[in-house]
């Protein structure tokens, strides 16, 4: 029987498709050759995908006066990093560890914005020397902070004020920022006075104002209504004499992991655009720089986590296929129910069954998929599809297993170790004994 290929759902578009003996490919490079290569679990990304996913924003924005950051959260790995640095992608990062990581992919510092809710005084000096476009401020608190460290530094801090507009982002609610109830940014009723504060600080330059509701949003409507706010807002500090040189829209594009059809760029930009081209039409001065902050729908669709089924417990009640990535490589599943399409890279060579897919970690919520209906046979591979974004850079060392290796796949199908897997010395680098627990 010859595999299904769908035009639609989360591979539509990819780089990710069988060839003509059923096998399934990254940019033309069976999957398999990877997993000969490079073993499994191994997250594998195609480089053609993710430029085109980023090049679909700066196309949408082309000229427009726009920054399209990439939030680094998704996928931190140098070679990503690197990869969007050269598409002059600007980033957006929540800690110093991602300051770190785009210097040292080679990306520039005057691109980047810093956003999160617990900056330490040590990030923000870092992120101040280093020269970073804004700071996009959480709290009255953290301004204080932020102009203290700046005046400490004999230097001025470029900062927005992060805004809670409070608009339902309509997505999981571990995932959505937006709303009052989140800890995310300044209440609307309280951000003027914040911006008054900011304006009086010598130490501290008000860049623009920002805000970011949720991710995998699948609508335009939350990011209109929120964007209508922010309008709203800087309509009262104009008015109280503040100017504000860029609006930051934030991210939260969704992508398709299974039926989901969220707005395309284009239509999300257009939107956008439209709905500042109104608002600007009675103002006399010209529209502020408009930055975005995406993650997802940059690398979301360019990665799989390629995974080989090693033991397969099947029983009248349920069908365990156990295999040999787990929770600590992929936590979307455990962590939302998060639901990712499996793909068999090879034909099935058996009747399909209904199949929970599971890692070996001690923990019941140690699943990936559930109930899918799969032909699978010991040593089958798979892919989990649409792993790229949130998956190797939420993975931690749980039950002691070695992260797993990356891999991206160059426009000729050429595969390249981005990160190799880690070995037992990884783990227990940082580590002592105590002396006197020594014999
Ligand atoms: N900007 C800020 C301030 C953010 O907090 C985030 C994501 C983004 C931008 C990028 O959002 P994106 O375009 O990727 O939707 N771990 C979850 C997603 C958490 C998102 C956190 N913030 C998941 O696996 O679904």
């Amino acid at each position: 029987m010859k595999p299904q290929i769908s035009s639609s759902g989360p591979l539509a578009q990819t780089a990710f498709q069988r060839n003509g003996a059923g096998l399934l490919c990254c940019d033309g490079l069976p999957l398999s050759e990877v997993s000969k290569t490079f073993g499994t679990p191994t997250y594998v990304y195609s480089e053609r995908t993710i430029v085109e996913a980023f090049q679909r924003f700066t196309q949408a924005a082309s000229g427009r006066n726009t920054l399209i950051c990439y939030a680094l959260k998704a996928n931190s790995s140098l070679g990503v990093i690197r990869l969007l640095a050269a598409q002059g992608a600007g980033f957006d990062i929540v800690s110093l560890g991602e300051l770190q990581r785009v210097i040292a992919a080679g990306g520039q510092a005057d691109r980047i914005v810093f956003s999160g809710v617990g900056k330490t005084q040590a990030e923000i000096a870092a992120a101040l020397q280093a020269g970073i476009k804004c700071i996009n401020v959480e709290s009255a608190a953290e301004l204080e902070m932020v102009a203290q460290t700046a005046g400490q530094l004999n230097t001025v801090a470029p900062i927005s004020l992060r805004v809670n507009p409070d608009i339902d982002a309509q997505t999981h609610p571990y995932i959505s920022t937006g709303l009052k109830d989140n800890k995310f940014g300044i209440p609307m009723d309280q951000a003027e006075t914040v911006y008054r504060r900011a304006q009086a600080l010598p130490s501290i330059s008000i860049q623009g104002i920002d805000c970011h509701i949720g991710s995998q949003i699948t609508s335009l409507a939350p990011f209109i209504d929120a964007l209508s706010r922010v309008l709203a807002l800087a309509d009262r500090l104009a008015a109280a004499g503040i100017t504000l040189h860029h609006l930051d829209l934030g991210g939260g594009l969704g992508i398709c992991y299974d039926q989901e059809t969220p707005p395309a760029p284009q239509a999300l930009l257009d939107a956008v655009f439209a709905r500042l081209a109104d608002w600007q039409h009675t103002r006399a001065t010209p529209l502020p720089e408009v930055l975005f902050e995406f993650g997802r729908a940059i690398v979301g669709n360019a990665g799989v986590l390629l995974t080989r089924v090693e033991l397969l417990k099947p029983s009248e009640h349920k069908n365990f296929a156990i295999i040999d990535a787990a929770m600590n490589d992929l936590m979307r599943p455990a962590l939302y129910e998060a639901w990712h399409a499996v793909e068999l890279v090879a034909p099935a060579t058996t009747n399909t069954k209904r199949w929970d897919l599971v890692g070996p970690v001690c923990e019941s919520g140690d699943w990936i998929a559930r109930d899918r209906e799969l032909g699978l046979a010991q040593g089958d591979l798979l892919a989990i599809l649409s792993a790229g974004a949130y998956g190797m850079s939420m993975s931690s060392n749980y039950n002691s297993r070695p992260r797993a290796a990356e891999v991206l796949v160059d426009r000729e199908g050429r595969a390249h170790l981005i990160r190799r897997r880690e070995e037992f010395s990884d783990l227990i680098g940082p580590e002592r004994i105590p002396d006197h627990l020594r014999g």
